[in-house]
């Protein structure tokens, strides 16, 4: 297979990691040296949950969960599939899920959902790289994110176009 897109950056590798340490002053900043579990949201969170987790101070947990909504091209399909969603005791934890992207916020929703209907954490917060504000459906926002981003289809640095381009360092977009 050969990939055609055309990639227009948007966020170089250098922005990315300036904004990721920012982030992380603010979270060592309020967690201090409290325990910590951070769920990364795979695939798409993979590349930001390993950059940020490296600037954490507090002792840290890390736990994986894949969901997926997209399928394959570039319009949410609105449903979330829980691929694999198995997570530890997680009551009376300070916990913060590590997404890619809010777009609709279905996903977002699904994921609070689920952890409050089985879990009494100590604090749930959401933090995601980016926030495509514009195309939400559910009114949720995340509690913490790095970029706002405009209604376009995005790559690169853990996000995809059908499993493609994840492993780009810099975020782009393909024009449509
Ligand atoms: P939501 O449920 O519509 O908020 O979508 C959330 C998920 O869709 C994210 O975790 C991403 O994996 C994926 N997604 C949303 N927007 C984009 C995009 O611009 N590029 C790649 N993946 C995206
Ligand atoms: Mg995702």
């Amino acid at each position: 297979m050969t990939i055609t897109n055309e990639i227009k950056p948007i966020f170089t590798e250098k922005l990315i990691q300036e904004k990721i340490i920012n982030l992380s002053e603010k979270i060592n900043n309020i967690y201090k040296n409290e325990e910590l579990y951070l769920i990364c949201v795979l695939k798409g969170s993979v590349m930001f949950t390993v950059d940020l987790v490296k600037h954490l101070k507090m002792p840290v947990k890390m736990e994986f969960i894949r969901l997926s909504s997209y399928g394959s091209g570039t319009i949410s399909s609105g449903k979330v599939n829980a691929v694999d969603i198995s997570l530890p005791d997680l009551n009376n934890k300070d916990v913060l899920i590590i997404e890619d992207i809010v777009d609709t916020g279905h996903t977002a929703k699904f994921l609070i959902d689920f952890l409050n209907n089985n879990f009494k954490t100590k604090s749930l917060k959401f933090c995601s790289l980016l926030d495509k504000k514009i195309k939400r459906e559910v009114d949720i926002d995340p509690d913490y994110y790095c970029f706002e981003v405009d209604d376009k289809f995005l790559v690169g640095y853990g996000l995809d176009l059908d499993g493609y381009y994840r492993n780009l360092p810099y975020i782009g977009y393909i024009e449509q």
